[in-house]
């Protein structure tokens, strides 16, 4: 079986973090957002993962090289010399994506994290018999996202609207289909989007069904979605393997340490916190839901919440940084300083406090 991951997009609402990596290999839980997706497509038996993607695709395959080997999976790339949208990218794959099979494939937007029910979703696809299955979730704020209005015992989709002005409905689409190879006869090679071209004519046709994903789900696209995205996340894994997650006095509530992490004496840490592998935390320190990734030091006493700190940054002793706080890649702020909502470029030195949310260049 094959799958799609859409890789593309420049991934603007998580800079700076992006100006380092594309965002599929921005860490999310310490491991790179898109490993997530490539091990449940692992998982369910999807031997060969195209990657559709617009720009530095050296970057992307080089890192995922590695991972071909150790997961024993294919991963290959289908490169766009302009942006093709949603849809575009599919028509470019298309001779990668049909085999002589005729099985469905699996199409992934890069940036949403779930539990990936996709053993389910190729359940409900056989049981409907439509082209194309979509998975929806409910969210409380569906302008932002593609709104999609169904029939409830069925799951037939009777309107797909994408980022809709009026309110229609609070199930949205969650990034992750499982498409009929005949899809990819409705697509042209051109710039096209398929929630707004692809997905409202199957749906007019009625064969266009949406299952509601069971668990969690976040886009986590932008800097305050990925740490809620990070609770919910720790939270799954609480239920299902809570092994992986730290315990020990200094915890508090779902923490996730990498084995090769240092933590000092008398810290507090959590909760929904991530550490990176190579991290280095000093003695007193006091970490709440944030992101702290790959080879950063965070020094005495230092205090994080509501944070984002990039590879390789460095926090000064006493130093205070909270309220959605980003830091790109190998930041040193120093000791006993303050970020109020610091979103800082990398490769800064920060020596006096942020006062204010502010981008910091
Ligand atoms: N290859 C390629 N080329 N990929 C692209 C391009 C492109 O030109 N443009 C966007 N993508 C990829 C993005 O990297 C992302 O993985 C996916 O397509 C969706 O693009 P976003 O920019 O993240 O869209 P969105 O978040 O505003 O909306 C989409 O996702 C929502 C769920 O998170 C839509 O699919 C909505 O309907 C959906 O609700
Ligand atoms: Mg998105």
């Amino acid at each position: 079986m094959k799958a799609l991951i859409l890789v593309g997009g420049f991934g603007t609402r998580l800079r700076p973090l992006t100006l380092s990596f594309p965002k599929p290999l921005v860490d999310f839980a310490n491991k790179p957002m898109i490993l997530h997706q490539i091990e449940a497509l692992k998982a369910i038996g999807v031997n060969e993962v195209v990657l559709a993607i617009n720009y530095q695709p050296e970057v992307m395959l080089n890192f995922l090289k590695d991972f071909e080997t150790k997961l024993g999976i294919k991963i290959t790339c289908s490169q766009e010399t302009e942006p093709l949208g949603t849809a575009g990218p599919l028509a470019l794959a298309r001779d990668k994506l049909i085999d002589s099979s005729g099985e469905p494939f699996f199409v992934l937007n890069s940036d949403v994290i779930s539990e990936y029910p996709l053993k389910e979703m190729i359940e409900f696809h056989k049981s409907h018999g439509g082209e194309a299955s979509i998975m929806v979730t409910k969210v409380d704020e569906p302008s932002k996202y593609g709104v999609v209005v169904m029939e409830e015992s069925t799951g037939k989709v009777e309107k797909f609207v994408e980022k809709p002005k009026l309110f229609v409905g609070n199930k949205i689409n969650a990034g992750i289909y499982l498409l009929n190879p005949t899809v990819l006869d409705r697509i042209e090679l051109r710039p096209t989007s398929i929630e707004k071209e692809v997905f409202p004519k199957i749906a007019a046709e009625q064969k266009l069904y949406a299952m509601v994903l069971p668990g969690f789900w976040m886009d986590i696209g932008q800097p305050r979605d990925y740490i809620t995205g990070l609770r919910l996340y720790l939270e799954s894994l609480r239920k299902k393997s809570s092994s992986k997650l730290a315990t020990g006095t200094h915890i508090v509530g779902n923490v996730l340490v990498d084995e090769t992490a240092k933590i000092g004496e008398g810290c507090l840490i959590g909760p929904d916190v991530a550490i990176g592998p190579g991290c280095v935390v000093e003695s007193g320190v006091r970490l709440s839901r944030c992101t702290v990734m790959r080879g950063v030091r965070i020094k005495k006493h230092a205090c994080i919440s509501s944070s984002i700190i990039g590879w390789h940054s460095t926090v000064g002793q006493w130093t205070r940084v909270e309220n959605m706080t980003i830091l790109g890649e190998d930041v040193h702020v120093s000791d006993e300083v303050y970020s109020n909502g610091g979103v800082v470029l990398p490769h800064k030195e920060i020596k006096s406090s942020i006062l204010k949310p502010e981008i910091v260049m």
